[in-house]
């Protein structure tokens, strides 16, 4: 029965993985038909053309979040049944940082290297609390794959594994700054860069239409007040920070801090940029969100035009509305 449920989700999504090496291919909030078990799961594919790899997600709920013997067979059963070689497994408790992902059956390689819409990620499995790719963002990466920003400059904060900035350099831009606070995630991100570009280091030719990567090991909050003493300025800048984070510089929270954050923002940007915000976070509306952006731009004299609204993909993220954001226009 579960595995007729999953079977069809997968079935249901073919169509789009001609085109993509990383898929949701079950999201339980939607798609459990009322089976408890299956309503905390999500399963994500990752394929490289020759093998495919999953993840599987668990939601906490009312105390419980580990997957009993017979649910872990028959999410096997289902793997093997569609020629996966291998899957891992997250369980993520009520509270509190989730353990790396642990080996549910197969052998996973280190790490896969996958295409999303012609563009290269590095997807690894052990070792690590996250694939390394949201496939949240897939619709925000072919935006700025088909943004035309040639010649265009671009600071990506909270960037994690760097996947937005390999999608604004395949976009066109000629200079993308990636700035994130885990330098794991900082060195994933070149690893995701060189996959795609030159590598990093090396000078580019005068003719080369090839971007350079920068890459930035450090707090947003030391960095940007940095960027705009130094009066440096963007083209583009995103915005995509978690619910609550710890450094050195600053507690953040998206509770008390988006318009001092986005202050920051419009202080780097130039006249008729382009903002790029979002959050993750079903703690916030999209009103309440907006309302905290508008602030800040109201604050440093800036008007805003919504080019985009973001959301998850509704095919592979049936009914999630955690993810919101916007692409603006900023004059
Ligand atoms: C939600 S993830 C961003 C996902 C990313 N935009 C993407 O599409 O892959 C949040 C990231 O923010 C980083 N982060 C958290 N606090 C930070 C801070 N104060 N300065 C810089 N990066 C921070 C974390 O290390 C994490 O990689």
């Amino acid at each position: 029965m579960r595995g007729d449920l999953l079977l069809s989700s997968w079935k249901m999504r073919q169509p789009q993985m001609a085109g993509s090496g990383a898929l949701r291919i079950f999201h339980g909030p939607s798609e459990s038909e009322g089976d408890s078990e299956l309503s905390r799961i999500a399963v994500e594919l990752f394929m490289d053309g020759s093998q495919s790899f999953a993840w599987v997600y668990t939601w906490e709920q009312r105390g419980r979040f580990s997957l009993g013997p017979d649910f872990k067979d028959e999410l096997i059963h289902f793997f093997k049944s569609i020629s996966v070689s291998g899957a891992v497994l997250l369980e993520r408790p009520e509270s509190g940082a989730p353990r790396d992902a642990e080996l549910l059956f197969g052998n996973v390689p280190e790490f896969l290297d996958i295409r999303e819409n012609g563009a290269n990620f590095r997807i690894r499995f052990l070792g690590t609390k996250h694939p390394g790719l949201f496939l949240d963002h897939a619709p925000l990466r072919t935006w700025l794959m088909n943004a035309k920003l040639s010649g265009k400059t671009v600071l990506n904060t909270f960037a994690y594994t760097g996947s937005l900035s390999v999608a604004c350099g395949l976009g066109g831009a000629s200079k993308v700054t990636t700035l994130d606070l885990s330098k794991p995630t900082t060195q994933w991100g070149k690893e995701n860069w060189e996959l795609n570009f030159p590598p990093l280091g090396e000078s580019a030719s005068g003719e080369t239409s090839e971007p350079t990567g920068d890459f930035i090991y450090g707090d947003v909050f030391e960095w940007l007040p940095k960027l705009i003493k130094r009066s440096e300025k963007f083209d583009v800048v995103l915005l995509d920070p978690p619910s609550f984070s710890r450094s050195p510089k600053k507690i953040f929270s998206t509770a008390k801090d988006l318009p001092g954050l986005h202050a920051l923002a419009f202080k780097l940007l130039q006249p008729g940029g382009i903002l790029i915000s979002s959050i993750n976070s079903a703690q916030i509306s999209a009103s309440q969100f907006r309302s905290q952006i508008d602030l800040a731009a109201k604050e440093e004299k800036r008007t805003l035009k919504v080019i985009a609204p973001l959301a998850a993909p509704p095919l592979s993220f049936p009914g999630a509305d955690y993810l919101k954001g916007w692409i603006f226009r900023v004059d």
